[in-house]
């Protein structure tokens, strides 16, 4: 069957919350992925930066067929045998007293929430049903209900009301407007903050921004929740973005690469003052902490160091957004980013916009996608060797000449 048969099988039967590139694909190895005609490619997208450790790992894939020869899902009515084991790993990978496991990343996100309100009625003192937690504006955090009543991306959000209460929205990178709103509220529980958000285009915070943060939520008696869901796990060339300003969040949420994208695995991660008020039956999932997702998740994060692939990220980001730099188009505003998680800001040009671009490199071997129509972000798999990077951005370099 051709790509056009894929594609028209998936618009007849498939909702359309989606707009994908025309490329079917089939088959993945490390950095690559090919399509159902044969053709190969270089992804930069990595599944939105799920496949950090590569399309199809081997140690994760084998570690996953192990263990789902043994045993797949007992629920959490019952203990099994690879959970602890998971749970002692990730707490100590990360430095927390406990975890707690979901599977998606927006299910993380609600975690953390709950864990903030209860923090506050718990431990803080707020009075019932009064804790307010602040978020930035451009966030992204999912697509739950709860979740899109805090976005200020109208797509996400239209239409879906009424919207959960109970948050209120700053500008992002702005320490001053956080200062003002706590001192304002005093039923504040928590600031949930991106270290840099990805969805909105790879918005990169100023040097200092996290530590800022860290301040004031400490001074103000407020939860400092990291999503670090599409930044985490040594995407910007350190363990967690968080660690570019040596910060440490009370609620980590992690997902995507936790498990190098071969299935859904999400954690939060906070400390037992924090985690220990929810208790048994007040929160929970069927598949959340099964042992397939348990022995994934260890394999994932070993890669990561195994792989050394923080310092990897590290390196080959400043490679990238080097040679981006140095492209000659007009089309090219900006370039940024950390490791390897950059964006470039496009410009249209005839007509032409960051879909055609990226429709275009798609023929030229290389996959990316836009993000709110003028944004590119390219975000390859951290074990992509430097050659092949150099190889991916003579082919990105051809594409934006055929524009000139
Ligand atoms: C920062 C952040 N949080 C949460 C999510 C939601 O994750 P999921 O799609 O697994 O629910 C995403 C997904 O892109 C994300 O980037």
């Amino acid at each position: 069957m051709k790509t056009q048969k894929f594609i028209e099988r998936e618009e007849r039967y498939g909702a359309h919350n989606y707009h994908p590139l025309p490329v079917v694909l089939d088959k993945g190895e490390g950095p690559y992925v090919w399509d159902v005609e044969g053709k190969r490619y270089y992804d930069f997208l990595s599944a939105y930066s799920a496949v950090n450790q590569g399309h199809c790992h081997p140690k994760i894939v084998k570690a996953m067929t192990k263990q789902a020869k043994k045993l797949t899902l007992t629920s959490r009515a019952f203990y099994n045998s690879v959970l602890g084991e998971f749970e002692e790993y990730v707490t100590r990978y990360f430095g927390y007293d406990k975890v707690l496991p979901m599977n998606t990343g927006a299910e993380g996100v609600e975690t953390a929430l709950k864990l903030a309100r209860k923090w506050a009625y718990n431990v803080k003192g707020t009075a019932e049903d009064e804790a307010v937690i602040v978020t930035c504006e451009g966030n992204f955090h999912g697509r739950t209900i709860t979740v899109v009543s805090f976005s200020t991306d109208p797509d996400a959000r239209k239409g879906y009301g009424p919207y959960t209460p109970g948050f209120v929205t700053i500008p992002y990178n702005d320490p001053d407007a956080l200062e003002k709103t706590l001192e304002d509220n005093k039923n504040i529980a928590a600031f949930l903050v991106e270290p840099i958000q990805g969805e909105a285009g790879v918005n990169v915070p100023d040097d200092g921004y996290l530590k800022k943060v860290r301040d004031l939520c400490s001074k103000h008696n407020v939860l400092f929740i990291a999503d670090e869901v599409q930044t985490g796990i040594a995407r910007t060339g350190k363990l967690l973005a968080c660690h570019h300003e040596e910060v440490r969040p009370d609620i980590l949420i992690l997902g995507k690469a936790l498990s190098g994208g071969v299935y859904p695995v999400s954690a939060v991660l906070a400390d037992n003052e924090i985690m220990l008020t929810i208790k048994p039956g007040e929160h929970g999932s069927t598949f959340g902490g099964n042992p397939i997702a348990a022995r994934v998740a260890i394999a994932a994060l070993e890669v990561v160091k195994e792989e050394k692939l923080a310092e990897r990220a590290e390196k080959l980001g400043k490679i990238f957004r080097k040679e981006f730099s140095s492209i000659p188009s007009e089309m090219i505003v900006k370039v940024r980013g950390k490791g390897l998680l950059n964006a470039v800001v496009i410009r249209p040009k005839g007509g032409k916009t960051a879909w055609d671009v990226c429709v275009a490199m798609k023929e030229n071997g290389v996959l990316a996608k836009p993000t709110h129509g003028h944004i590119i972000r390219f975000a390859p798999p951290l074990v992509i060797k430097e050659k092949e990077l150099r190889d991916a951005m003579e082919r990105i370099k051809g594409t934006f000449k055929q524009f000139e």
